[in-house]
């Protein structure tokens, strides 16, 4: 199912044209991002040792997918609900205040990128910019479903 899911996004994300699934394309990309937040948290923790290229590998993939996360294809006008979506409705009343925390998410990823943290410290303090944004942005934007 996940391949699948990729396979259809690979095509979708290569078209001009509307999303045919925006709600599952945008859950996949936030899928993607949680994995890989868990796979670097145990070593921000110091639950696991230091590795500068696992957390790059990783800094990498979450700048990915912030890149890859475009507002007008992944929440156009009529995915306000449907699937199983957790978008809060603010996305539409505030799209500009949700661009500006999509923009934030997307410089702070790229400069965890490009500071490449060479150890624990250092990577600490970009990986906290980083998951800051992923609570805020929730907060702000995602609706909890009991
Ligand atoms: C700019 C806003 C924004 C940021 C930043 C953000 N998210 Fe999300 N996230 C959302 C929205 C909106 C949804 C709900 C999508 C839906 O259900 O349609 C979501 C959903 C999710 C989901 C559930 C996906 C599913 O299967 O339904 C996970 C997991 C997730 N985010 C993890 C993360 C992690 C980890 C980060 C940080 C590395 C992050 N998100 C950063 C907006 C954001």
């Amino acid at each position: 199912m996940r391949r699948l899911i990729l396979a259809i996004s690979a095509v979708a994300l290569a078209a001009t044209a509307a999303l045919a699934d925006p709600i599952s394309e945008r859950q996949a990309i936030m899928k993607s991002n949680g994995k890989t937040l868990k796979s670097i948290s145990a070593i921000a923790k110091g639950e696991q040792p230091f590795d500068a290229d696992k957390v790059l590998v990783a800094l990498k993939a979450l700048n990915d997918d912030a890149q890859k996360f475009d507002v007008q294809k992944l929440f156009p006008d009529g995915s306000q609900t449907g699937g199983d979506t957790t978008a809060s409705p603010k996305i539409w009343e505030d799209t500009a205040g949700f661009q500006k925390a999509v923009d934030k998410f997307k410089a702070d990823t790229a400069s965890a990128v490009s500071a490449s943290p060479a150890d624990l410290d250092q990577f600490k303090i970009e990986f906290g910019k980083v998951a800051k944004n992923c609570g805020s942005c929730h907060e702000a934007f995602r609706i909890k479903k009991g």
